[in-house]
């Protein structure tokens, strides 16, 4: 049996309770993000499935989640693209080198355990020249800095998987990737980053 994680007990909440941020900055970035991806896709921490509608029906995305409780609200998710959705962990994909052409994710590398590890399997499951697109909340810039700093320890004390202060788009860089684009919202707590995998 998988194991339960923290995301199993908010599975029914999460869309409730995101609604606020969804609609101050989340919903624009994603809009930003994903109906531009195609091919085969490979979605990380689906979550609900938020972002499944967004994708276009020349994308077919596997709908990754360690969540079995989340991956069952993905499920519902109406979309134009193929879904197939898969109970797995981000740090140990379960494909085949170079058998994607892009990967996504939102929210998900504040509560990896391990970013590195899991960015070093997405750019092993990505084509030469594959996209990796992710909308993330992470570590502010000025003043944002120093907020997400100082909230950080609360915040992880009382969830336990969340880190408010992760600085994803270096963790992607410092992973190979080269970045194409990181578009800052709200003092650098929200970005849109973009890379590639080299070899395209
Ligand atoms: C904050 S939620 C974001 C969900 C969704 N992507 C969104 O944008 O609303 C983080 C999700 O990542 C998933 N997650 C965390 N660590 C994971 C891992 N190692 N492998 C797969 N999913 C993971 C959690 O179960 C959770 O559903």
């Amino acid at each position: 049996m998988a194991e339960m994680t923290v995301f199993d007990g908010l599975a029914t909440g999460y869309d409730l309770g995101m609604l606020p941020l969804e609609l101050a900055v989340l919903r624009g970035l994603r809009r930003r993000a994903f109906p531009f991806v195609a091919g085969r896709v490979l979605e990380l921490g689906v979550g609900t499935g938020v972002n499944l509608p967004l994708y276009g029906s020349q994308a077919t995305v596997v709908a990754l989640e360690l969540s079995g409780s989340m991956l069952q609200q993905a499920r519902h998710r109406s979309t134009r693209a193929v879904v197939e959705p898969l109970q797995a962990d981000a740090q140990r994909l379960p494909f085949a080198g170079g058998s994607f052409d892009a990967v996504t994710g939102s929210l998900l590398f504040c509560s990896v355990a391990d970013p590195a590890r899991s960015l070093a399997e997405v750019r092993r499951v990505l084509r030469p020249g594959g996209r990796l697109v992710l909308v993330e909340h992470t570590r502010g810039d000025g003043v944002g800095g120093w907020l997400t700093d100082v909230f950080h320890p609360a915040w992880y004390a009382l969830n336990g998987a969340c880190h408010l202060n992760r600085q994803t788009a270096r963790v992607v860089q410092e992973a190979g990737f080269r970045l194409l684009q990181v578009e800052s919202r709200m003092m650098g707590i929200f970005r849109l980053i973009a890379g590639e995998k080299d070899g395209g």
